[in-house]
């Protein structure tokens, strides 16, 4: 058996296969596994002519195809199947020697496991991937966290197989101590569910307020692919709605079931967000809306319920213009929302996630790949200690100059009955970060009544707690 292989992968479906791939087109020596060989047979059969691939069947070949400190990679399924093949790999392992998961983990769990691991000597490199499996094989958005060391080793060999950003960056970074590179991960794939919600309502503003067909909608979105919303997901919204269902000749979004799927990592930024009290109420929306989607039995029970009067809209073009500036508006603050979290998680696991470095690693080959990442890029790079990407003045005049607008187009989603949860939300926290006061005041007043919970006054220092039930007068807690 050689033992010349730069870098192993485990896990041959169709991400760890194309990664493994990816890796061998750059030059690698590609040790591959797979629990059932039939996998690795069949990537040697397909494409073993595209790179050096060696390929082996036991767990102890595969580790003895490595060369030193070994790389080894597993692209399997998330939660427990990654479980079993580190407690497969880990005592056949030197220390030294790195595993990375490369698959979509929890990140607390990347913590649980590197802990482990590196009291044995390893490195766990828990790594986020994101392209799907175009991108693993032409170059994926890569995200490890982990050592220091183990990027040292690493970081050359992702850097080339990842994807390029406009300027020819590779679209790869150090993010960060242990389950760093996985929760940037969680984030972007929660801002991913957040643009996506924003697109679908643009679109429905398109078609049942402005009443655009599926065709005309599509070019508009080729249109704003132009400007400042370029982006792999209007991209290919316009391509999806421009589709026509061969069967039936009708648009291809109106035979499509309107019920959407939600997997984990998109629950599991809101779930955190909540843990650590940052509001990303625009990714939140686009989970529920999801969600409220997939309810079939609750929207057919309440299809009956009354709407709005038919009201009479402009010119459809002009609504058009207003709402690319209402989902732009909406769209920074959903950025906004996730960079916030990520800060927060930065924060809280003392990981130092350099924002503009995500923001940088995001142009290329990931889901929300996007020219407006070059902006976030330069508003931290000009200010890595910005509070908020609303703070930027640049976005913040945009915001400006958008918001007129933004608040006519749900002045309209509103009169017409059209549900609009992203845009909403996104304009709800605007205003709530805006204002001069917030009704907390009241909230605050109401907790100290019920149950004493003391609240803090504007004009002096210290709690305080209000008799309501006697004289009202009012005593420092
Ligand atoms: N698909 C995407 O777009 C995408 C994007 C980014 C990240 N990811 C993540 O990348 C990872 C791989 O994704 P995928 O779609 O290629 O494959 P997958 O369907 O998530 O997993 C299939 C692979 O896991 C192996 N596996 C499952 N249970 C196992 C166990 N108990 N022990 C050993 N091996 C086990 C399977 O081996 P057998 O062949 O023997 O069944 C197969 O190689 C996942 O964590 C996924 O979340 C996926």
């Amino acid at each position: 058996m050689s033992t010349s292989a730069q870098i192993g992968v485990t896990g041959l479906a169709v991400m760890g296969r194309n990664l493994a791939r990816n890796f061998a087109r750059n030059g690698y020596t590609v040790a591959v596994h797979n629990r059932t060989v039939a996998r690795t047979n069949a990537l040697m059969e397909e494409f073993g002519h595209e790179g050096e691939f060696v390929a082996t069947e036991t767990a102890k070949e595969f580790v003895a195809a490595l060369e030193r400190p070994r790389r080894l990679m597993i692209m399997v399924k998330a939660g427990e199947p990654t479980d079993t093949v580190i407690q497969e790999f880990a005592p056949l392992l030197e220390p030294g020697d790195m595993i990375i998961d490369g698959g979509n983990a929890h990140f607390a769990d990347t913590r649980r496991r590197e802990r482990a691991l590196r009291e044995q000597g390893i490195h766990f490199v828990g790594t986020g991937v994101s392209g799907g499996e175009e991108g693993a094989l032409h170059g994926p958005s890569i995200m490890p966290g982990g050592s220091k060391e183990s990027y040292e080793s690493l970081g050359p060999m992702l850097e080339k197989i990842s994807a390029k950003a406009n300027d020819g960056a590779p679209c790869v970074t150090h993010v960060g101590p242990d389950g760093a590179g996985h929760f940037v991960k969680m984030v972007h794939n929660g801002i991913e569910y957040a643009d996506m919600q924003l697109i679908g309502e643009a679109y429905q503003l398109l078609r049942d307020v402005a009443g655009y067909s599926p065709a005309q909608i599509a070019d508009i979105f080729r249109t704003w692919n132009t400007g400042r919303l370029d982006s792999y997901l209007i991209e290919i919204t316009a391509e999806v709605l421009s589709h026509v269902d061969a069967a039936t000749g009708k648009p291809f979004v109106d035979i499509v079931e309107d019920r959407a799927e939600q997997k984990g990592t998109g629950r599991w930024t809101v779930q955190i967000a909540l843990d650590l009290g940052v509001p990303v109420s625009g990714i939140a929306e686009a989970v529920f809306a999801r969600s409220l989607s997939g309810h079939a039995d609750l929207r057919a029970a309440s299809r009956g319920l009354a709407g709005p009067k038919a009201t009479q809209l402009g010119e459809a073009a002009a609504f058009a213009d207003r709402v690319e500036q209402a989902l732009y508006a909406s769209k920074i603050v959903s950025y906004t929302q996730g960079f916030h979290e990520i800060t927060a998680g930065s924060t809280e696991y003392d990981w130092n996630i350099d924002l503009g470095a995500v923001a940088s690693i995001w142009r290329g080959g990931c889901i929300i790949r996007a020219a407006f990442l070059d902006r976030i890029r330069a508003a931290y790079d000009a200010r890595p200690d910005l509070p908020s990407l609303l703070s930027d003045e640049t976005f913040a005049q945009e915001i400006a100059a958008a918001q007129d607008d933004w608040r006519e187009v749900l002045v309209a989603a509103t009169r017409q009955g059209v549900p609009t949860p992203g845009f909403s939300a996104a304009l709800a926290y605007y205003d709530a970060l805006r204002a001069e006061r917030l009704p907390a005041a009241l909230t605050q007043g109401q907790r100290d009544f019920f149950g004493a919970h003391t609240y803090r006054r504007t004009d002096r220092e210290g709690s305080f707690h209000t008799l309501w039930g006697g004289d009202r007068s009012e005593v420092e807690a």
